[in-house]
């Protein structure tokens, strides 16, 4: 019983007609740290409904931690904290007892709910937050609250619909560092994200869906070893001859700027040393150029 997912076939047509899932395989590893990816609407929310029990499946089956979705329902449920896509709590009720409430659902005696509760609430930073109601909470206060909430019930796989979705970077990081250490402690965790960095950063594999099929089930270190160069967009004081730099394949975009093509791994500071030596151009900033998900997608189509 090694696999904390295991999906066959699984298929969802909504009542609309709308075919979300149309035949997904996916395991999942216990311990493991899988990424969920793929665009708007290709099907991630709608398996993690089902595997929560949100969504009722059309066709396939589903198991978690060994228990059947539709057999073990409950079992299978109890294996599970989730934070879904949608926030989903009562916006009157106080913070701590959002949690306390969850523990209650699942038994877990109020005294011993209350010092986990604590320790989370901590953990999370919303501990000074734990008398008001929710909805005086930031959005990424929320985000962080539906973590604990998931968490109170000690599951055993963890699954996040876009974590980081309207959280400021500092805190992403610090969330990021509090998933892996849950994980290294032996949570499995799924989550979906729109971030590639997201998934280098905590990522162990990683499937892609399009449309409602996986057309990519791999290592991370596989999937991101595809985008073997990457753009950077460089302003500089003054565009000059960029003969030069054929090798990085530099492009001139106007007076002030270029683009340039580098290899992964490339030492990028010596090489703008070298570009304003050869050339004579001041270099002002660079920064990658555009959205290297999209650009993830694009080269696993072709
Ligand atoms: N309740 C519903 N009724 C009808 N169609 C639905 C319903 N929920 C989702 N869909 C459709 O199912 C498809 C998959 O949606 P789903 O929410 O699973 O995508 P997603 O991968 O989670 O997208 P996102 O990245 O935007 O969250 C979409 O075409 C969506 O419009
Ligand atoms: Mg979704």
């Amino acid at each position: 019983m090694n696999q904390a997912i295991s999906i066959s076939n699984l298929v969802k047509t909504y009542a609309n007609g709308t075919e979300a899932l149309k035949g997904i395989d996916l395991q999942v590893e216990a311990g493991d740290f899988f990424a969920l990816l793929g665009a708007n609407g290709a099907g991630k929310t709608t398996i993690i409904g089902i595997l929560t029990g949100l969504v009722n499946k059309t066709g396939g089956q589903a198991s978690v931690f060994g228990h059947d979705i539709d057999h073990e329902h409950n079992a299978a449920k109890r294996m599970i904290g989730v934070v879904p896509q949608e926030m989903n709590f009562n916006q009157f009720e106080k913070v701590e007892d959002i949690v306390l409430t969850e523990a209650g659902y699942f038994g877990i005696p109020r005294a011993e709910a209350a010092s986990e509760c604590e320790q989370l609430l901590k953990r999370l930073e919303l501990w000074e937050k734990k008398s008001q109601p929710s909805r005086n909470l930031s959005g990424g206060m929320k985000r962080r609250l539906m973590i604990a909430r998931a968490l109170i019930t000690r599951p055993r796989l963890l699954i996040l619909d876009e974590p980081t979705a309207g959280v400021d970077v500092e805190l992403r990081y610090s969330m990021w560092d509090y998933l892996r250490d849950l994980n290294r402690n032996g949570l499995t965790v799924l989550l979906t994200t729109h971030y590639l960095e997201e998934v280098e950063q905590m990522c162990r594999n990683a499937a892609m869906i399009k449309d409602g099929k996986i057309i990519t089930n791999d290592s991370v270190r596989n999937l991101v070893g595809i985008l073997e160069k990457e753009t950077y967009v460089v302003h500089v004081d003054r565009v000059t001859d960029i003969g030069p730099l054929a090798d990085i394949n530099a492009q001139r975009v106007d007076d002030n700027t270029f683009t340039m093509e580098l290899s992964k791994g490339t030492d990028i500071a010596a090489l703008l040393n070298k570009v304003s030596q050869s050339t004579g151009m001041s270099i002002r900033d660079f920064r990658p150029q555009g959205n290297r998900m999209e650009k993830l997608f694009l080269e696993l189509l072709k």
